[in-house]
């Protein structure tokens, strides 16, 4: 058998090689992810790059900084759509490729068409690329958003050969891939959706974005444990990575980044996903607690921060007796490694007897929040339904909680008191070791700073 058609094994996760079947993947310890795929030696070579897996090879000579030509004066397209050019870093920049990852049915489809929408409303045509829906479904999507159809190019395609043809052809202010798992390249032999196929589509379509300058944004599919399907090699290969996440029964949405080459990796969005698409959430802040009861035990309110946005969140936590042997742990939301952390702070420093109890833990709005800073709210709001007295009203908790019931500082405690003076919140229960605001910076709330997780609750659940 020739070398071109040996058959190699590839790890559907990771993109490891190997010319042996395995069970386990040596790389990153999945099992049966190996799948069995001919791989034709040589490289991708579209347009005028040469291409391998979708990094520029270096033919070209190495050219000193100040002789680099080219738009240097970085113009980024806006869509208009406020908390989607944030999340990038303040606009899309021309000819990078994103993967927007996300749940089947969370609104990567509706996201997408109404960027798509608002970019060729501004600056030109914008091309959508289905492999899923037929154009039907896609006309029926845009009127509902309200697009206009002329300048909205739509393309059931999924050979990435012609998709890049007519890029180069079209021109479009922008591409929208609709999915990446649908596409498939001339040059394996495997199914649409398997680690080869999507690798070297993302490969020629990003040769034919980078060339264009046009931006590209691939839909990719999130598999049952939540990571994006396919090779993980494929983040490697794209200029930013964001993820539209959300409990299917809020309406709420968010957009996060997991990586962007052109900004930070901290911003996040939010939106609702309303009759007419999906709308941004102007204060989210005041929306997320709108319904909260201050009167329940249970509950505590946190300032988180996302990115450079804070955003205060309700932490609700329900205790009570349990008839199981192993009683129960349902958190959601959260990291549930440092909710059973807290819970273990606070049985074994504080004497609470959790371990007869069972314990749910909630964060309000379907919103999920992996902040250790979020941790002495969670603490409080535990304490507050074991023992059953409320958290003091219009306080908010921001510190991580340690091993030893210690509380530790947060970053950015200024910007969380603003916020929370924003909302009305009269004091805060912070670590003393945080950076807390002097006086001169007129924040109208009053800091309490503790050292122990013991104090935090002294002073945090009310008294009256
Ligand atoms: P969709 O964008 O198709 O999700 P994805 O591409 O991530 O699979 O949209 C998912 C849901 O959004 C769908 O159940 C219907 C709902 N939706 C609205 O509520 N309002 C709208 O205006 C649109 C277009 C969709
Ligand atoms: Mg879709």
């Amino acid at each position: 058998m020739s070398k071109a058609l040996q058959p190699m094994f590839v790890c559907s996760q990771c993109g490891y090689e190997t010319i042996k079947w395995l069970g386990k993947c040596p790389n990153c310890g999945e099992w049966n992810t190996l799948e069995e795929t001919i791989v034709s030696p040589g490289k991708v070579s579209v347009g005028k790059s040469v291409a391998r897996n979708g990094f520029i090879s270096t033919r070209t000579p190495p050219v000193k900084l100040s002789e680099i030509s080219g738009d240097t004066t970085e113009r980024r397209l806006l869509t208009g759509i406020g908390e989607f050019d944030r999340v990038l870093g303040g606009g899309i920049v021309r000819g990078a490729v994103i993967l927007v990852g996300g749940d089947p049915g969370i609104g990567k489809s509706t996201l997408l068409t109404q960027v798509a929408g608002t970019l060729a409303n501004e600056y030109g045509v914008a091309l959508y690329v289905s492999g899923e829906e037929s154009s039907t479904q896609i006309k029926l999507r845009t009127r509902r958003l309200g697009i206009n159809g002329d300048r909205f190019l739509v393309q059931n395609e999924t050979d990435v050969i012609v998709i890049a043809e007519t890029i180069r052809k079209v021109r479009p202010v922008c591409v929208v891939i609709d999915s990446i798992q649908t596409m498939s390249a001339p040059d394996s032999d495997s199914s649409p959706g398997s680690v080869t196929q999507v690798r070297s589509s993302t490969a020629i379509l990003g040769d034919a974005a980078r060339e264009m300058g046009v931006p590209i944004f691939l839909v990719g599919h999130v598999n049952k444990e939540g990571a994006l399907a396919g090779p993980r090699v494929l983040e490697h290969m794209v200029d930013a990575v964001l993820t539209f996440e959300g409990d299917r029964h809020h309406a709420y949405r968010i957009l996060r980044t997991a990586k962007n080459r052109f900004g930070s990796t901290e911003e996040m969005g939010l939106f609702e996903m309303a009759m007419e698409g999906l709308a941004e959430v102007p204060d989210p802040s005041k929306l997320l607690l709108a319904e909260r009861n201050a009167a329940n035990s249970g509950s505590s309110i946190t300032a988180t921060l996302d990115g450079t946005r804070p955003l205060l969140i309700e932490v609700q936590a329900l205790t009570t007796a349990s008839y199981l042997n192993n009683p129960r742990r349902v958190f959601s939301g959260v990291d549930s490694n440092r909710m059973n952390l807290i819970l273990a702070v606070l049985e074994k420093r504080l004497g609470f007897g959790l371990s007869t109890q069972d314990v749910f833990i909630n964060i309000a709005g379907g919103i999920r929040v992996d902040e250790p800073g979020a941790d002495l709210a969670v603490a409080l709001a535990v304490a507050s339904s074991f023992k059953d007295i409320p958290v003091e009203p219009r306080t908010i908790l921001a510190g991580e909680v340690g091993l030893g019931g210690e509380i530790r500082a947060v970053a950015n405690l200024e910007k969380r008191l603003r916020e929370a003076a924003r909302l009305g919140f009269k004091s805060a229960i912070v670590s003393s070791r945080s950076a807390i605001p002097p006086k001169q910076s007129k924040i109208a709330i009053e800091v309490h700073a503790v050292d122990s997780l013991h104090e935090a609750i002294r002073l945090g659940l009310a008294t009256r």
